[in-house]
This record gives C-alpha cells, structure tokens and sequence, in this order.
C-alpha cells in the first residue's frame, strides 16, 4: 500500500495565455489530496469499480504510467473541485507518483511530464502550470525562455514552457468560490476559437504575459499596490476573453475595497477569484456577503509526497 499526496494551486498571473506559450506565475497551497493505493483484484475508486468516462485523470494517468495491474484507490481531497484551484492535477500527480513508488521509483520530473500528458489529453489542450505546481510546491514560473532557478522545459506541438522554481514573498491569498463548477476544457476551447479569429484576443494574451512579468517583478520588490493594479487589469482582460462571470465580478468588487488587488483564477467560468488583502477577514466577510464561499490560504512549499508523512 502507498500513500501519496499533492497541493492544490492558485494562479497568480497567466492563466489562459500560458496555454499559448505566454508566462504564467502560480504557487501551491496548503490545501491537498491524498490517495491511498494498492494492488488489488479489480480496479476501484473509493471502493466503488472504476467505470470508463467516471474518473477521466485517474483511466489516463494508469494507462500512461505502464501500470499493468488493478488498483485499489481511496481518495481524499480538500481541493473544491473544478473550482481553478487545480484539483485533476493535484489527483492526477498524486496517483502517478503512487504508481511510481509501487515500482520502487520516485522522479519529479517524469511524474510532472506524464502528468502534462494526462491533462492535455482529457482537456484537448492544457499547459503544465497546474501539474508542476502540484509536482514541484512553492511558486512556480513558466517562462517562453530558460532562466534563473530552472526546472525542466516541457513541450507540446509549437508550445514550448520553460518550467522554475520562483520564491515569492508571503502572501495572504482569499479565495472566492462561486460554487459553479466549470471544466477547463471546454474554456480552454473557447478562448482558443476566439484567439483564432480576432486579432484584439490575441493582443489581449500577449498583454496578460507582460503583466505576468510586471506582477512578479512588483511582487519581488514588495509594492503590492502595482501587484493589485495588475491583478484588476489581468481580470478585465479574462473577462474580455470569455472566461468570466458576473458571480466573479461581483467577488471582485466585494473584495478591492479592503485588498491590493483581485481577479479570477484558473479557468474561469465559474470557479474562483482569488484577492491580495493585508485584511484576510474582511474580505472573507465582503465575498460572504455576495453568496460566495470564501477562505483563507498560504502558501505551500511541499509538492507531492509518497510515505506515511502525507
Ligand atoms: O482551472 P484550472 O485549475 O484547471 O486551471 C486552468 C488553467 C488554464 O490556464 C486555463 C489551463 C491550463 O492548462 O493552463
């Protein structure tokens, strides 16, 4: 038997134009999923058989891994689910790093490649943000080019991702959920038809990479106002993109009066905001007001596990 678990993530800046090769910044959280595996006589999922089409990641994740024998797999999340905090990643890590130890084998590396695979093949498109921060923990910085605190490059058609390690400073993080859940694929397919015709999206996914590099910067020197700034400006061009809502919206306007900044993370369409507060309560209190489910979170610098420590 095997114990392993991964963090769900937050994206800071980049979500949707990263799929397209711009830069991304995200960084784990102190929320997880644990999985506890073994071989057994039938393939199951919290005691229950393992039906094609019922767990997409998990039927993906085996099948790429080489695992030839049935599984027994117990899974215990505290990730909102389709919810932008990346909890298929989080699960599909999670079992590939399992899988691994079941083998005598334990490579980041390899379990965050396979884990892009997974995602990219049950999405139709995907970039691997959400899989490395699960893989890796702490911040993490997806750059066109190699730099600083390199982790490894992954590549996909005419993508490529250049995959780092990034500290950040302390951040309080409020998480606003609308309790909407909404698949990433089908937002990815959208911003992907929009982009392919009208030259303003495109213009929009460049200016979200720069304000990907604006932010971080900002972030490092500490002036968490520009970070705000940015954080508004990057929600008002995911709106313009088709991944917002006005449940998001309302969270955000809840939000700004007490923080630096807001704006929706992940995929959208639902899903969650997130906002940079000095002020963690009130901000909690203003999303409540609105009807959202909002909590507090931190930074986490554990990637995936495997032992009993999980
Ligand atoms: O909402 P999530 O956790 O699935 O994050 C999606 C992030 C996207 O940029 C929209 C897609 C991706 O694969 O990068």
């Amino acid at each position: 038997m095997v114990f392993a678990s991964a963090p769900g993530k937050l994206i800071l800046f980049g979500e949707h134009a990263v799929v397209f090769g711009e830069p991304a910044l995200s960084v784990a959280v102190n929320l997880r999923t644990r999985l506890e595996t073994s071989p057994s006589e039938k393939t199951t999922v919290n005691g229950r058989p393992l039906e094609r089409g019922d767990f997409p990641y998990l039927d993906a994740g085996i099948r790429r891994s080489g695992f030839g024998r049935p599984l027994s797999m117990l899974i215990d999340s505290h990730i909102p689910e389709a919810s932008g905090m990346g909890s298929s990643a989080a699960v599909t890590v999670a079992l590939l790093a399992s899988l691994q130890a079941l083998q005598g084998s334990f490579d980041k590396e390899s379990i965050a490649r396979i884990g892009f695979e997974v995602e990219h093949e049950v999405q139709g498109r995907a970039s691997p943000v959400d899989t490395t921060t699960a893989t890796q923990g702490g911040g993490i910085l997806l750059l066109k080019e190699r730099g600083e605190n390199f982790l490894w490059r992954i590549e996909k058609g005419e993508s490529v991702w250049n995959l780092h390690a990034c500290s950040l400073p302390e951040l309080t993080l409020v998480v606003g959920s609308t309790g909407i859940e909404a698949a990433t694929g089908p937002l990815v397919a959208r911003v992907k038809a929009l982009a392919k015709g009208k030259e303003k999206a495109r213009a929009a996914i460049r200016r979200i990479g720069e304000i990907t590099l604006e932010g971080l910067a900002s972030l490092k020197r500490g002036d968490f106002s520009l970070v705000g700034n940015l954080m508004r400006e990057n929600h008002a061009l995911l709106n313009a993109l088709g991944v917002g809502h006005p449940m998001l919206d309302a969270f955000v306007d809840a939000a700004l009066p007490h923080s630096y900044g807001a704006k929706l993370t992940g995929a959208g369409g639902g899903g969650s905001m997130i906002a940079l507060t000095d002020n963690a309560q009130r901000v909690v209190e203003a999303i409540q007001g609105r009807g959202g489910r909002a909590f507090v979170v931190t930074a986490e610098p554990r990637g995936v596990v495997v032992g009993d420590e999980v």
